[in-house]
């Protein structure tokens, strides 16, 4: 007889834990676009992983890498000394990044590389003699990680309310606004406007020369997938270029081909001075963050002290870890060779098709989508926000063999790159079986 599963030790993130160990959903193995759970059935992966996993599961040239790697050198640091792969992995996502966008500084997650491109920004102003600049602008419902600096510039309450005030931070208002753009087809038409507010507002309040940085998700992932209205992003870009103020575009998610790009700023066609990438770096098979950093920006720290001083005090002590640099230079061979990121464009207007055909189904209030991405408001229960759409998740894990990702009352789909139509016909097929079935 098989040891029943002791979950009471482990403390699980993001998770209600009381109601998860009361049912648990335990995967076993993946494969492809499919996990297998502990009871042998196959489940269907739309949302990869947690979007990371672009290249679909346990890809078999990846895995190769990291296993022959592990078996070479398992850890050497990179704290005054150094290895080939992390060299290696560097330039191969520099000569993915935009030109111009060629410093890689690495770290081992999206939250590390937050923190770590918040504190670029500082320093770099201090070091240029504008220390008054320590200010940092995000955005009502960011999601930018948890470490301090974070969840400083995201916009969600829930991850703040329990841990004080934190970094001098202030926040423009999200983009979404359903009454106008309901069921937009890509990007939506109306609210560009009010990227204005960073200049009228919220600069004229702080004066610009306190604000070190901006931060934006190209396209808002975990509250809901926000899109950025047309022009939106080139207006920020303007406003900060104005005011000699960064910007940094959080890649985690729009980062590696989730929009049909390389990156966000590719789709968009707006170069930030700094990207935070992560997730699909490694498709997640070893945890690995970065921040690609203008050259600029990077020389500024070179140039301001001796060749003998270290330039910028702080790094992790596996940045660049040997298993996780050559996790990244086989993802990014696998991408490029697969031409993962041309096949996510030429999937997206299927997919998209097939998203909206849901459009009229019960407690649907709207849908949205880019690329590979697409968002699905349900009208939520009074007096439950949330439990709508998780009823719905946790019905199509155990009935439909689905894994879907909800956040508040919107369903996030974010499938691997290597999706095919009918996959995504059982998606969506699925979905619109369960919200058939709402009572
Ligand atoms: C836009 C964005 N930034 C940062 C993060 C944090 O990344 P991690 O969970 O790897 O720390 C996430 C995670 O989902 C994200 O979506």
């Amino acid at each position: 007889m098989t040891k029943a599963l002791d979950t009471s030790h482990l403390w699980m993130p993001f998770t209600a834990n009381r109601q998860y160990k009361a049912k648990p959903r335990l995967m076993a193995s993946a494969s492809g676009m499919y996990y297998a759970t502990d009871d042998g059935r196959k489940i269907l992966d739309a949302t990869a992983g947690l979007w990371c996993v672009n290249a679909g599961h346990c890809h078999p040239r990846i895995v190769e890498a990291v296993q022959k790697q592990v078996a070479i050198m398992d850890f050497a640091p990179t704290f005054q000394m150094g290895h080939a792969k992390a060299f290696e992995a560097a330039t191969a996502l520099a000569e993915m990044a935009p030109e111009g966008l060629n410093r890689i500084f690495f770290c081992n997650d999206g939250s590390e590389g937050v923190d770590t491109a918040l504190k670029i920004a500082l320093a770099y102003h201090r070091m240029r003699g504008d220390a008054g600049r320590t200010r940092l602008i995000g955005r009502e419902r960011a999601y930018h990680g948890v470490g301090f600096g974070g969840i400083a510039v995201g916009g969600i309450a829930g991850n703040r309310k329990q841990f004080g005030p934190g970094l001098a931070a202030d926040h423009l208002r999200h983009p979404l606004n359903i009454e106008k753009n309901a069921y937009s087809r890509g990007l939506p038409l109306h609210g560009a406007e009010i990227a204005d507010e960073l200049e009228q507002r919220l600069l004229a309040l702080h004066d610009p020369s306190t604000v070190a940085a901006v931060i934006v998700e190209p396209l808002q992932g975990s509250t809901g997938v926000i899109l950025p209205p047309k022009g939106y992003l080139e207006k920020i870009r303007a406003i900060c270029d104005k005011h000699g103020i960064l910007l940094i575009f959080d890649e985690v998610i729009t980062g590696f081909g989730r929009l049909g790009t390389a990156f966000g700023a590719d789709f968009f066609k707006v170069k930030p001075d700094m990207m935070v990438c992560a997730k699909g770096l490694t498709n997640a098979t070893v945890p690995m963050g970065a921040v690609i950093v203008k050259q600029e920006i990077h020389d500024a720290f070179m140039d301001a002290a001796p060749a003998d001083t270290i330039e910028f005090f702080h790094g992790y002590t596996y940045s660049g870890h040997p298993v996780a640099a050559a996790a990244a230079i086989a993802t990014l061979e696998v991408y490029k060779e697969e031409q993962l990121f041309e096949r996510a464009a030429e999937m997206s207007s299927y997919f998209e098709e097939a998203a909206h055909s849901l459009k009229g189904l019960p407690f649907v209030k709207d849908i949205r989508n880019l690329g590979l991405v697409c968002g699905i408001e349900l009208e939520g229960i009074t007096g439950k926000p949330g439990a709508r759409a998780y009823d719905l998740f946790n019905k199509a894990f155990w009935y439909k063999g689905l894994l879907l990702r909800t956040t508040a009352d919107v369903i996030a789909l974010s499938p691997p790159l290597i999706i095919n139509k009918a996959q995504v016909d059982e998606i969506f097929g699925s979905i619109a079986d369960l919200l058939k079935a709402i009572k």
